[in-house]
């Protein structure tokens, strides 16, 4: 938690509740530890949504389908929604979601199967393009798909990537981090500094959930 607690959860607090279909599921992703967007992050992507009004959503990490059955619910009625997951048992319970008749704008979303980058560079080579992405997946990857993401991303779309601030560690000492986390700390710290200094974007860093990074791109 990167900004007190009480504060979040004051916050929280107003948000207004979820239809109950999405918030069993969101019961349901936190009592089996899945990593979904925080509630104060919906927030923020709500207020996106409605601010944008895409029409075709990106969203790189899809888990059990949560989110993006969230931006199903907050995006027009014409928005097409692509998701992307590569883990088998992610993706048994993201397709038991996303056909189930509970929710009744699934039909908008489409679960593509993969590796992200490979499934990127298709998207790419199909010449399909995005004004909304939301990158929320493995965070050592984000660099790697910037380049692919910056092709999908159309004039004037807006790039959300989630948990950019690492519970706060990624304002720490490269030394004062594992071993371990080293690769990611530093992975994470050339995506922010290259998204914040990219001609083409416009970016803002907020300290909400595990911090997140809105970018424009230029119209
Ligand atoms: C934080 S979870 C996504 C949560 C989801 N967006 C939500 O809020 O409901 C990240 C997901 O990205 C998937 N993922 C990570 N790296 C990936 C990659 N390279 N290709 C495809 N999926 C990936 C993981 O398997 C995991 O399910």
């Amino acid at each position: 938690m990167i900004v007190d607690e009480r504060i979040t959860a004051y916050i929280n607090s107003l948000e207004p509740e979820l239809p109950p279909e999405l918030s069993f599921l969101e019961r349901e992703a936190l009592e089996n530890h899945v990593p979904i967007i925080k509630k104060e992050t919906q927030g923020v992507l709500k207020f996106l949504l409605r601010l944008q009004q895409p029409k075709r959503i990106l969203e790189v990490g899809t888990a059990i389908g949560f989110s993006a059955l969230f931006m199903s619910e907050y995006s027009s009625s014409e928005c097409k929604i692509t998701t992307i997951e590569k883990v088998a048992m992610r993706l048994v319970e993201a397709e038991k979601n996303l056909s189930d008749s509970r929710f009744p704008h699934r039909d908008k979303i489409r679960l593509c199967k993969g590796e992200a980058l490979e499934v990127l560079k298709e998207l790419v080579a199909g010449k399909e393009s995005f004004d909304f992405i939301f990158l929320d997946a493995a965070k050592a990857q984000y660099m790697s798909f910037l380049p692919e993401l910056m092709k999908l991303l159309c004039g004037s779309g807006m790039l959300l990537t989630d948990n950019v601030l690492q519970d706060g560690t990624v304002t720490n000492s490269r030394y004062s981090i594992t071993r371990r986390d080293r690769t990611i700390h530093s992975r994470m710290r050339e995506y922010l500094y290259t998204i914040t200094h990219m001609e083409e974007l416009s970016t803002v860093i907020l300290p909400v959930g595990d911090g997140i990074a809105i970018s424009h791109k230029q119209g």
